[in-house]
């Protein structure tokens, strides 16, 4: 069990130069920290106010290394003299450290703190979509994807079986969401990425830029994964469904081809992460 000062003791003599102890869970100043458990509340917040969430020390190292910045960060005592490097990033861009007793942290954020630090990042304006796709040769878009661990599972496969980009719908989940920015290990910030609105009149965009455009659903007249791994086209944007209902027919109807990863077992689809990690890899380029 860790131990902790408690807040009613102070432990501000302990602390380094520039932390700021907090007794008050409350403080208005702190409300980038508020109710972090509340998904419909913080993916209103988050975007309104610029922000998002990180959570550990690797992952805000990772936002750190891509140029991301620091708006402030929340530690509990235990962990204020663990990571100089992470004190220092806040000095750098000028970001409070606030430091309270793990129950204080608790009652601001919603949840214990077991990772120790939680940063609040200022969040990137969307990079243009010309920018994301230049030069790239394999794709994913994500047509409305309702949960942040499919988001952020889909984001680590992309980054490790060499898609270059990501396009999410503007229905889809937030990747800067704490959970798909966790779950992703922190790939959210090194896959380039954007939303392409509107959706899914950006089927057309991508076959005039260069895309043969993918939809990967279940449909029996559907090519098999093997086949377009056979004959890859040179530049290739994947497209996958949300999780309940799959792609929509207009979407499935504008693709230059439908693609099915043939089933067995009596299983009937993949999650749609597994799904798009079984695509990613089947296509990767090979020169
Ligand atoms: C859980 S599935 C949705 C299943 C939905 N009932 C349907 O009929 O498409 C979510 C997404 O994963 C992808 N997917 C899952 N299994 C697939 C398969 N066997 N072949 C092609 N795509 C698949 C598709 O993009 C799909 O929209």
């Amino acid at each position: 069990m860790e131990q902790e000062p408690r807040s009613d003791t102070g432990g501000t003599a302990e602390l380094p130069p520039g932390c700021t102890w907090v007794d008050d869970p409350r403080a208005e100043h702190l409300r980038d920290y508020f109710a972090l458990t509340d998904v419909a509340l913080r993916r209103v917040v988050e975007p309104e106010r610029g922000l998002f969430m990180a959570e550990s020390d690797k992952v805000i190292r990772r936002a750190l290394s891509t140029g991301h910045r620091l708006r402030s960060l929340l530690m509990t005592p235990r962990w204020v003299h663990e990571w100089p490097d992470l004190l220092a990033s806040a000095r750098e861009h000028a970001a409070p450290v606030y430091v309270a007793a793990p129950q204080v942290a608790e009652a601001m954020t919603g949840f214990h703190l077991h990772r120790g630090v939680l940063a609040a990042m200022h969040r990137p304006e969307p990079l243009p979509l010309e920018q994301v796709l230049a030069g790239a040769r394999r794709v994913a878009v994500l047509e409305d994807i309702v949960d942040h661990t499919n988001v952020g599972a889909v984001f680590r496969s992309a980054a490790a079986l060499g898609v270059d980009a990501v396009l999410v719908t503007p229905r889809c989940a937030d990747p800067l969401y704490r959970r798909a920015v966790r779950v992703s290990m922190g790939t959210v910030f090194q896959v380039p990425w954007t939303r392409i609105d509107p959706w899914p009149a950006g089927v057309a965009t991508l076959q005039e830029i260069g895309f043969t455009v993918a939809a990967l659903a279940l449909a029996k007249d559907a090519v098999t994964l093997e086949d377009l791994e056979r004959e890859p086209p040179d530049r290739l944007a994947l497209v996958l469904g949300t999780e309940g209902d799959g792609l929509a027919r207009d979407t499935v109807r504008a693709a230059d081809v439908v693609v099915r990863i043939p089933m067995g077992g009596g299983v009937d689809s993949l999650n749609v992460a597994a799904a798009s990690a079984v695509a990613f890899w089947a296509v990767r380029p090979h020169n």
